[in-house]
């Protein structure tokens, strides 16, 4: 029997709640809205360094709504068969990653900040750090 094989397809950008404002704008993330899990974890990238790349991993069961709260960065999806780049710049969109994705994170702007929400809380087993473990987690899953 197959099971359920992700693919990047399934990764998109949503637009999220935004409430104008002159004064300053507000967007909105609240569970049951924007993205299909229960948000369990925030975590944020600050400081980064011009030229750095993060990411560089999969998650086997992780959920991940990305949203550049300021500044910009691209995300590279790869689901060991086909590749995308999305350019992150504007604060009120967020892109869904669903588990067994690759993703790289790049070209980040000066001051940007990765905002990250998660379906559960930080598990080093859930990871998948190195690409050819990836590949064949991959093929693995697929052939079930
Ligand atoms: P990691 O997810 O590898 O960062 P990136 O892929 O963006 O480069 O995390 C870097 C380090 O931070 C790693 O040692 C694990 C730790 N960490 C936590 O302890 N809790 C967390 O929620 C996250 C995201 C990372």
């Amino acid at each position: 029997m197959k099971r359920f094989v992700s693919d990047i397809h399934s990764c998109n950008v949503v637009e999220l709640t935004k409430i104008h404002n002159p004064a300053g704008n507000i967007t909105i993330i609240q569970n049951g809205n924007d993205q299909p899990f229960k948000i369990r974890r925030i975590y944020y990238l600050y400081d980064v360094p011009g030229g750095s790349d993060r990411g560089g991993h999969a998650h086997k069961k992780l959920y991940q709504l990305i949203v550049a709260a300021s500044g910009s960065f691209d995300v590279i999806l790869d689901d060991r068969r086909n590749k995308k780049i999305i350019q992150l710049n504007r604060p009120y969109f967020g892109l869904l990653v669903v588990p067994g994705i690759w993703r790289e994170i790049v070209n980040f702007s000066s001051g940007a900040i990765c905002l990250v929400m998660a379906s559960d809380k930080y598990d080093p087993e859930d990871y998948i750090r190195d690409y050819a473990d990836f590949q064949k987690y991959k093929d693995d899953t697929s052939n079930r």
